[in-house]
């Protein structure tokens, strides 16, 4: 097991992130954890994070000195590297120039984090690394029994390592995917030189969760907004495999989701895992309430509320239920919170649920609180959900209600559902549902006029939407065979009678934003 000391670095949980990719356990402590605590740990060996100090404010942050005593390995990273030359005598300096993003770093001499380890080689025979830097401060003297690592242009220390203590040194940071041998070099530290063993795997991670949250909730009833996507979705298994009978799920249907949406979450939980499932059908509650408004935040904002309201009234009935379960992930911790080591707490508010009344006192369970969305893929499909559904393009809180533009009304919902299904099929069919990030059909409420036989049709017109993307703030629409495109916008037409034009939207993020709403 090992030890990692945050100092609050942005990267932290990407350093966990990859210690799990290595099949080793981990734990994330924050820098003033307490002697005892630690020894109390038995770690294999420590990481010290980077973090946005400097060590030389008055009093900056660092690790209990028994942390350099347990005899234990030791990788210090960016403001680890810092902190661990400072307290071992060495010196750090402020710079005049930070150095920020990509760098190359020249390796020396053979140690064992290194050995071996490299993207390219110099003319000289030096390996060299393409790594990802963040710093302004630089370790300019290394403590007594250090030798050098490794070095950049404005960082002659780069790398430093003392083998006979086990203690690492690296400025740059190993846990982001730009530096290409990152991966290499954290399994190299844990299983080389701590000595871990792959053990770790998504199976071990669940009956861990398992483990704790039958710790948290003992014999209480658990609520969870089931809501079809991903997250939650997978919280539900994996707590069904938990607490069984002691969960509790409600899945409003709004009116507004998806081509038998709701059935299939209700075949996949409640008839084939025999989760227990409330399934609230709110539709006409919702329709009723959007009724007139064709305003995008308005419409948002109504559906927000009404959700909550729902859901609020079903989990209120449930009188025995202690605890609230949310599929929060890492990502919306820190989009939220902007968090370090977990302290902060919050609740995703635009999609999930909101607030509960006061009077109920949840407690919350967050199973998935410290993982990744790649990471949450996994251990549904572990957890035996089917592929397509741990593998689903995102789909908006506020569903079809954002994707019919202006006023929201059954006749459209159930005319663009069809239209999108046919769309999304059609990607399934020819292959191209996993190479886009996200591909939906919006409706357009005009009409135009087609001829379809010997008649005139004046009907509606629905927009293609397809694009990539890796995390969403920018994409690029997808560029669609022709062929692919002809063959939807011909099906669209011909099946769905309402339907007289198909268009295709080729607006890139930004300007355009990825939803039409
Ligand atoms: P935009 O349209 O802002 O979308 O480029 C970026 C991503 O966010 C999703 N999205 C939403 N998700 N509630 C949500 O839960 C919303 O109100 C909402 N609006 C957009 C969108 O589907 C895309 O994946």
């Amino acid at each position: 097991r090992i030890l990692i000391i945050d100092f609050g670095s942005q990267y932290t949980q990407l350093i966990a992130r990859r210690i799990r990719e290595a099949g080793v356990y981990s734990e994330i402590h924050p820098w003033d954890m307490d002697e005892a605590a630690i020894r109390g740990f038995a770690p294999t060996g420590i990481i010290l994070s980077g973090g946005p100090e400097s060590v030389h404010e008055s009093d900056p942050p660092g690790v209990p000195q028994c942390v350099f005593e347990l005899g234990v390995p030791v990788l210090g990273i960016c403001y680890g590297m810092q902190t661990m030359a400072a307290q071992l005598g060495g010196r750090v300096e402020g710079s005049d120039h930070r150095e920020f993003g990509y760098a190359q770093v020249r390796a020396h001499g053979h140690t064992p984090l290194l050995t071996h380890i490299e993207d390219h080689t110099t003319p000289e025979g030096f390996g060299m690394l393409d790594v990802w830097m963040s710093h302004g401060d630089r370790v300019t003297q290394m403590p007594e029994g250090f030798k050098l690592m490794a070095s950049t242009e404005s960082a002659p220390i780069a790398g430093m390592a003392d083998e006979v203590r086990g203690f690492y040194g690296v400025q740059f940071h190993p846990e982001v995917t730009h530096t290409t041998q990152g991966q290499r070099i954290l399994s190299r530290f844990v299983h080389d030189i701590c000595g871990c063993e792959n053990l770790w795997t998504a199976g071990n991670i669940i009956d861990d969760m398992t483990a704790r949250v039958r710790e948290q909730v003992g014999d209480d009833h658990v609520v969870l907004g089931l809501s079809g996507g991903v997250d939650s979705s997978v919280v539900g298994a994996l707590l069904h495999k938990a607490i069984g009978d002691q969960l509790t799920c409600v899945f409003v249907d709004t009116g507004l989701l998806r081509h038998q949406e709701g059935d299939q979450v209700m075949a996949t939980f409640a008839r084939h895992m025999g989760v227990r499932v409330i399934r609230v059908d709110a539709e006409d509650r919702f329709l009723s309430a959007l009724e007139g408004e064709a305003d995008p935040e308005e419409k948002r904002r109504i559906i927000g509320r009404l959700f909550v309201e729902v859901f609020d009234e079903e989990a209120s009935k449930l009188t025995n239920a202690r605890w609230l379960a949310q599929g929060t992930i890492y990502p919306d911790v820190i989009e939220s919170a902007g968090s370090k080591t977990g302290k902060a707490h919050v609740i995703k508010s635009h999609h999930n649920v909101g607030g509960l009344p006061e009077t109920m006192k949840l407690g919350l369970v967050e199973p998935l609180r410290e993982l990744f969305k790649d990471e949450v893929r996994r251990i549904g499909v572990e957890l035996g959900l089917p592929t397509e559904m741990v593998y689903r393009h995102p789909f908006p809180g506020p569903g079809l209600g954002v994707r019919i533009l202006g006023q929201v009304k059954k006749e459209y919902a159930d005319l663009l559902r069809r239209a999108d299904h046919i769309f999304i099929e059609e990607l399934r069919a020819a292959g191209l549902y996993d190479q886009v990030s996200q591909a939906f059909a919006v409706f357009l409420p005009v009409k135009s006029v087609g001829v379809m036989g010997d008649g005139r049709r004046y009907d509606y017109v629905v927009a293609l939407r397809a694009v990539e993307t890796i995390d969403f703030m920018t994409a690029r629409w997808a560029h669609l065979p022709y062929e692919f495109l002809d063959k939807v916008s011909r099906r669209i037409i011909n099946e769905i009678k309402g339907i007289s034009r198909v268009t295709y939207d080729i607006s890139g993020k930004p300007p355009a934003t990825i939803e039409w709403e």
